[in-house]
């Protein structure tokens, strides 16, 4: 197959279908990307299930009626350019379809990233239009960043952003969905400060409490099922990278008062994700993480948050491979069958995802 496409139904996100497209090229001002590989989590998946909210559908159009492509994490280089600002060769680390290729029309940011300018993106987040160059291929060192790079730096602009509030005054931080790259990334921040926070509470499912258990990160680890027994009743933030509205709703009337914040992160639940209405404590607030890093810009001057993520991100991923297997799969049959599992919830927590084209 010398192009393709994966096309997700946006009525119904865990049909997907293999589509062979014709190979690109570049027209005036334009440079084709071949995607080398991506990561897949669960991430991948929320961006199906919130692409008419959030608009994930609309970066990499179809063309094709209620067809979506889903945005994934990862590498290309350009084998097609009619711009100045990427020639032939040039490898980029970024966000691309799930697909074998992307056209963007580029314009040079600084010598390391480039934006793509095509109209239909110019009113989406800058964060995902930005192209980082990268050097030469890595197979380990791609997987690993595609992999906890986007998911460990929100983890970490999360635990920025509590220290960055004193935690709201809160005694405890419960984190839902713990067993999630981005929420034991939070509880490994957070165990990395200690003993200057507030304790560490993860709440996962039965089936991922012994995964939770061997990253040595939380203080305490509660199953949905068990949460208005075994949490304490004390100020608590909820980082909810579940949006599970029943778990959400149970522990905001458990804590009443007590929910001083409530941070609405992700979905990984995301077939349990409904609105809940008015309910005790703190209204759930969506965290949007680029304000952070436009925060820490102005307070720290440029750079310096970039840096610390940077640094941050590695400093966990590096520690990975005594948790986490990275489980390379060649090909876009990979990639159908392994987003198809993900979207069923067919998953191992401590299994990372890399499909290499
Ligand atoms: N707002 C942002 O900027 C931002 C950035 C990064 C990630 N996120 C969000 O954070 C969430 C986690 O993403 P991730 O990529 O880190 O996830 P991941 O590592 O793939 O997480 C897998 C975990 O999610 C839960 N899960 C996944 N699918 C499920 C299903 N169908 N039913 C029940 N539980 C399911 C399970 O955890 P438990 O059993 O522990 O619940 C599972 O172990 C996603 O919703 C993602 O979009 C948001």
């Amino acid at each position: 197959m010398k192009a393709f496409e994966i096309h997700v139904d946006r009525k119904d996100i865990r049909r997907a279908n293999l589509v062979e497209t014709p190979a690109p090229i570049a027209g005036p001002g334009q440079a084709v990307l071949q995607i080398e590989g991506f990561s897949l989590t669960t991430n991948n998946v929320t961006y199906a299930a919130t692409g008419d909210i959030i608009h994930y559908w609309k970066f990499f159009p179809t063309g094709v009626d209620g067809q979506g492509i889903v945005p994934v994490w990862g590498f290309a280089h350009v084998v097609d350019s009619n711009s100045d600002a990427l020639t032939k060769g040039a490898r980029l680390y970024g966000f691309f379809p799930m697909a074998s290729h992307l056209t963007i029309t580029p314009q040079a940011r600084g010598s390391s990233t480039v934006m793509d300018m095509a109209a239909h993106r110019k009113d989406l987040p800058v964060v995902y239009n930005t192209y980082r160059r990268v050097g030469a291929t890595d197979p380990t060192e791609d997987a690993k960043r595609a992999l906890f790079q986007p998911l460990l730096a929100t983890s970490f602009l999360l635990f920025d952003f509590l220290t960055d509030n004193d935690w709201f005054k809160a005694e405890q931080i419960i984190i839902g969905s713990a067993s999630s790259k981005t929420g034991l990334g939070l509880a490994k921040y957070l165990a990395e400060a200690k003993p200057d926070v507030p304790a560490i509470i993860g709440l996962t499912s039965d089936s991922n409490r012994a995964f939770v258990t061997s990253l040595d990160a939380c203080d305490q680890i509660t199953t949905y099922d068990a949460l208005e027994g075994e949490i304490a009743q004390r100020p608590s933030v909820y980082v909810d990278m579940a949006g599970n509205a029943d778990v959400r709703s149970r522990l905001h009337h458990h804590l009443g008062d007590n929910m001083v914040y409530s941070c609405a992160v992700g979905t990984s639940h995301w077939d349990k994700f409904t609105p809940t209405g008015d309910m005790p404590g703190s209204r759930p607030r969506f965290f949007f993480a680029p304000s952070q890093i436009e925060k820490r810009r102005a307070d720290w001057g440029p750079g310096v948050i970039d840096r610390r993520i940077d640094e941050a991100w590695r400093r966990i991923a590096d520690t990975s491979g005594g948790w986490m297997q990275i489980k390379t799969d060649t090909g876009a049959k990979a990639a159908l069958k392994t987003y198809r599992d993900l979207a069923m919830g067919i998953m191992q927590p401590n299994v990372g995802h890399y499909i290499a084209l």
